[in-house]
């Protein structure tokens, strides 16, 4: 949620977040966070936050595997709190309509740009089963598979996930190139080939995010520059500066 911390773990008054819907049996990584953090308190205590490590390696995630870069202001301050009701409220999930996922975006001040450019973040990563499930044999209640899904992939995707059990079993998120930061994410839902409902709903609901969509599939530089810009705007959403907050010594709780 945007007023507290992912990375924080429950203890004392703090409920973690990671208990979330969203990100219950999903969020993952933490370890890794906590490696860069020991090797920035071991270099120079106190002084880098875990949400600029967080943003930074964001940037360098998209880097490593083959997108853009881009400049990330620093200065971010940690949170002293988590909310799992913002967690569980204000992140979209993936079988919401187009509009409620719009919706989310717009009260966190991201526009329909942001949205479409920074879903194509799904050209790399994997999802669960059950984030996807509904769409392969039950989209409307009728029993029947979601029709804006292409069919052979659709039989592709029910080998790894039947209809009960397997919940966990993973998919490429980008059929194409799950390891490679590129915009085939966006060739793909042209192709009806979009793994998430609301991947899908960019191509199939709405106007002018179908032609964004259409744009980033043909133009994968602008995609690159779009997700850079609105990478940046998220990040310099609302973050804690100045003596708000504090610069957590361990990412996972606060100093004591
Ligand atoms: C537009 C609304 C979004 C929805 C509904 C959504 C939903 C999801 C879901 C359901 C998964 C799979 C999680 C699981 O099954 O455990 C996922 C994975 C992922 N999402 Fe999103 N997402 C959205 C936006 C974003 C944004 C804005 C970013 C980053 C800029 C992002 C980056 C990722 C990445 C990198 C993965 C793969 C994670 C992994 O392999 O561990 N997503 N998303």
């Amino acid at each position: 949620g945007c007023d507290g911390s992912l990375l924080l773990d429950s203890s004392g008054s703090i409920v973690t977040e990671k208990g979330s819907n969203p990100n219950s049996n999903s969020a993952r990584g933490f370890d890794v966070v906590d490696q860069i953090k020991a090797a920035l308190e071991n270099e120079c205590p106190g002084t880098v936050s875990c949400a600029d490590l967080l943003t930074l390696a964001a940037r360098d995630s998209s880097v490593l595997t083959g997108g853009p870069s881009w400049m990330v202001p620093l200065g971010r301050r940690d949170s002293r709190s988590a909310s799992l009701s913002g967690s569980n409220n204000n992140i979209p999930a993936p079988n919401n309509t187009f509009s409620t996922i719009l919706s989310r975006f717009n009260n966190q001040g991201l526009d329909l740009t942001d949205l479409v450019a920074l879903s194509g973040s799904h050209t790399i990563g994997f999802s669960r089963c059950t984030s996807f499930r509904q769409r392969l044999y039950n989209q409307s209640g009728n029993g029947s598979p979601d029709i804006t899904l292409e069919q052979s992939y659709a039989t592709n995707l029910r080998q790894r996930c039947p209809p009960s059990g397997g919940d966990q079993n993973l998919s490429e998120l980008d059929i194409n190139s799950a390891g490679k930061f590129d915009n085939s994410y966006f060739k793909n839902l042209i192709e009806n080939m979009g793994l998430l409902n609301s991947d899908q709903v960019l191509f199939s609901s709405n106007e002018e995010s179908s032609e964004l969509v259409k744009t980033y599939a043909e133009d994968q530089e602008e995609f690159f520059e779009q997700f850079a810009e609105s990478m940046i705007k998220m990040g310099n959403l609302s973050p804690l500066t100045g003596s708000s907050g504090e610069i957590r010594k361990n990412c996972r709780k606060i100093n004591s």
